[in-house]
């Protein structure tokens, strides 16, 4: 399942962001990376324990909090503080596949990457090339969206950025480990979330409404690991 949630950033928001990264010192991207992504990855980096990425990476984790499509689309159990890329002309990160645990710096918690998430933060007319291509049982798929927009996917598809050719391509990125373990599971709760919300709004039957959203709880009852 591949969601994309539209201004998750405010332009304000999103303009002090930018300001902040364009004065900010990068470092060599494969700080982060195993040992086969390494190999294919070329791009920059926030040095993780910086001043700049951990309040920028709080941000982003406040603008997570407030977003309902967010929280329905991966019942988020951790979020992995997230991190910063630049890519310049000539940049790229190859196929790979992102680690399945990660270490949640400065703490003992380890994190199970269910889905991997991507924050644009520079817009489209920017850069040329630079598109993220996740593939999945029905294919490639281009994912390139406006400047505060979020693209989240399943941990465990391959995926890669292709070269950017012109301008600078930004982005924060990171993984989320969910209640709901298994993708299909999930997606399905996703759904019947979503539905709930579509009937209410549309002032549906309130009896039928209640039987939905108590199969969608009993559902979450079943599958959630919290
Ligand atoms: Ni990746």
């Amino acid at each position: 399942m591949l969601v994309h949630i539209a201004a998750l950033l405010s332009p304000d928001e999103l303009a002090a962001m930018r300001n902040r990264l364009n004065s900010a010192a990068w470092t060599d991207g494969r700080v982060t990376a195993g040992h086969q992504s390494a190999q294919v990855k070329g791009n920059l980096q926030l040095p993780q324990d910086g001043a700049a990425a951990r309040e920028l990476s709080t941000e982003v984790l406040r603008a997570l909090e407030r977003s309902a499509r967010f929280i329905s689309a991966t019942l988020p159990r951790h979020v992995y503080p997230p991190l910063f890329n630049r890519y310049e002309s000539g940049m790229s990160f190859g196929a790979h596949v992102d680690n399945a645990i990660r270490q949640i710096p400065g703490t003992p918690h380890r994190l199970r990457t269910d889905m991997s998430a991507t924050l644009f933060l520079s817009a489209p007319e920017e850069y040329d090339g630079g598109e993220l291509v996740i593939e999945d049982t029905y294919g490639a798929h281009c994912v390139k969206h406006a400047a505060g927009d979020l693209v989240i996917y399943p941990a465990r598809s391959v995926h890669r950025v292709l070269a950017v050719t012109r301008g600078v391509r930004m982005a924060a990125f990171f993984w989320i480990q969910s209640m709901i373990r298994d993708d299909g599971d999930r997606s399905l709760l996703f759904d019947v979330d979503t539905s709930i919300r579509e009937l209410t709004q549309a002032g549906g039957h309130d009896e039928s409404i209640v039987r939905l959203t108590a199969c969608y709880h009993n559902l979450l009852r079943r599958w959630g690991e919290v």
